[in-house]
């Protein structure tokens, strides 16, 4: 599966590594992206998902809008379009 990644740096096509939350298989490619807790508590990794689907891998405390997941607590199960800030 893909993650193509839209950042205020460019637009990125990375490769989902099995066993990788979204943000770990980001960060594999060197695509500089906020974390923080990396838990799904303080909002620092959220983004748009603006196609496909993802599953959490823990319930996320952070708020978010209708749009918007986790990257450090997902997974994607179909190939994905993020944007960042
Ligand atoms: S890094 Fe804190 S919610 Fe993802």
């Amino acid at each position: 599966m893909n993650i193509k990644t839209h950042t205020k740096n460019g637009t990125f096509h990375v490769p989902f590594f099995d066993g990788d939350s979204v943000l770990q298989s980001i960060e594999r490619q060197d695509v500089d992206v906020q974390s923080h807790c990396r838990d799904g508590f303080c909002g620092a990794c959220k983004c748009k998902l603006k196609s496909g689907q993802v599953e959490y891998t823990v319930d996320p405390l952070a708020y978010m809008e209708d749009d918007e997941i986790l990257t450090c607590c997902t997974i994607p199960v179909t190939n994905i379009e993020i944007e960042f800030d």
